[in-house]
């Protein structure tokens, strides 16, 4: 993928709505260069139905439900179920957005087509490179689309929050959460030789929200400037206080990836086939496939290095933007 911060993107979310996940929502729709297409809800924070419904929640409050949302698979593709790891409900509250209520209810419903049938139309239907599908949750609804189409492998563009190569994991010392979910379709994935890059906790951990961002988006006076400011202060106090290392602020994870899938430059990459450990006390660990590093193709490049600065004040200037215009201003 090689475009400038100038090329118009495409963009499909896949969220499991989230607090990290609704910045990285807010930011694609502040964004002038990207354009939102769909919203594909999977399970992680919050179950699918929750994150769907504060999707719809979302794109209410900001005016934007002309933008569909398709509910995904709602578990592991090695169980039958899923509820929320207990972690997840403490970083991110029971509903998601850190127990603040989103300040718009929305009446539409899920799209009745599935995530992974609109992943694979939509795939189809651009030129390669036009759109980027970007999840930020458990991956289990990508992998199905590739293994129900493969014929979208070679034109699909994939821009992940996910895993870590030089950090420790997030949910134990090797797994990062989303990975975490269902290592296996994440393996499925990088497998394949889908164009992915991947933006793990090596870059994410590297992008902060403080407390002076969200007083700067309580101080526009809108609906939506306090909410994003309530929910991720929700989000710093966890932070400070169940994050081994805190750095000042809250990990700007999702938004990151968001903000790559739109503008590559943002990050420095290297270039490498990756696996997922699928068994024993390294499950869920993102490392080097040992059996393909030979191979010619990389077909996966893992952020390493993040211009921080740039991204961390672009993202704030275009939060407050899309607050200060949005229509519930008071
Ligand atoms: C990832 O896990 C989720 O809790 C966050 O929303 C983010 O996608 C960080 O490891
Ligand atoms: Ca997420």
């Amino acid at each position: 993928m090689s475009a400038s911060s100038e090329t118009h993107r495409k963009i499909i979310l896949d969220l499991d709505t989230g607090i990290d996940d609704t910045l990285a929502l807010s930011y694609v729709l502040a964004s002038p260069d990207a354009e939102l297409i769909g919203i594909t809800g999977t399970y992680g924070n919050v179950v699918v139905e929750q994150g769907v419904t504060n999707d719809l929640n979302l794109l209410a409050m900001y005016g934007r439900e002309d933008i569909p949302v398709f509910k995904g698979i709602d578990h592991p593709s090695t169980a039958d179920s899923f509820s929320v790891p207990p972690d997840s409900a403490i970083f991110h509250g029971a509903n998601g957005t850190g127990n603040v209520e989103i300040p718009a209810h929305s009446d539409a419903k899920p799209r009745d087509q599935g995530s992974v049938d609109f992943i694979i139309d939509s795939v189809r239907r651009y030129p390669k490179g036009e759109l980027v599908v970007v999840p930020t949750g458990a991956l289990t609804t990508i992998a199905a689309a590739l293994e129900q189409a493969p014929d979208i492998i070679d034109k699909i563009t994939i821009v992940m929050m996910g895993g870590s190569l030089t950090q420790p994991g997030n949910v134990g010392p090797f797994a990062e959460a989303n990975i975490n979910q269902d290592p296996e379709a994440a393996n499925k994935i990088f497998a394949t030789k889908a164009d992915i890059t991947m933006i793990g906790l090596d870059v994410t951990t590297q992008v902060l929200m403080s407390q002076e961002d969200t007083d700067s988006l309580r101080r526009t006076g809108t609906e939506a400037g306090r909410f994003l400011a309530d929910m991720t202060d929700y989000y710093i106090r966890i932070s400070e206080q169940e994050e081994g290392v805190f750095l000042g602020g809250c990990n700007l994870h999702d938004p990151l990836a968001a903000a790559v899938a739109i503008d590559p430059t943002l990050v420095t990459t290297f270039a490498t086939n990756l696996m997922v450990e699928t068994e024993g006390p390294q499950r869920g660990r993102t490392i080097g496939d040992p059996k393909r590093l030979l191979d010619e193709t990389k077909n996966t490049k893992v952020a390493l290095s993040v211009d921080a600065e740039r991204f961390t004040k672009q993202f704030v200037d275009r939060l407050r933007t899309l607050v200060t215009t949005q229509r519930n201003e008071q």
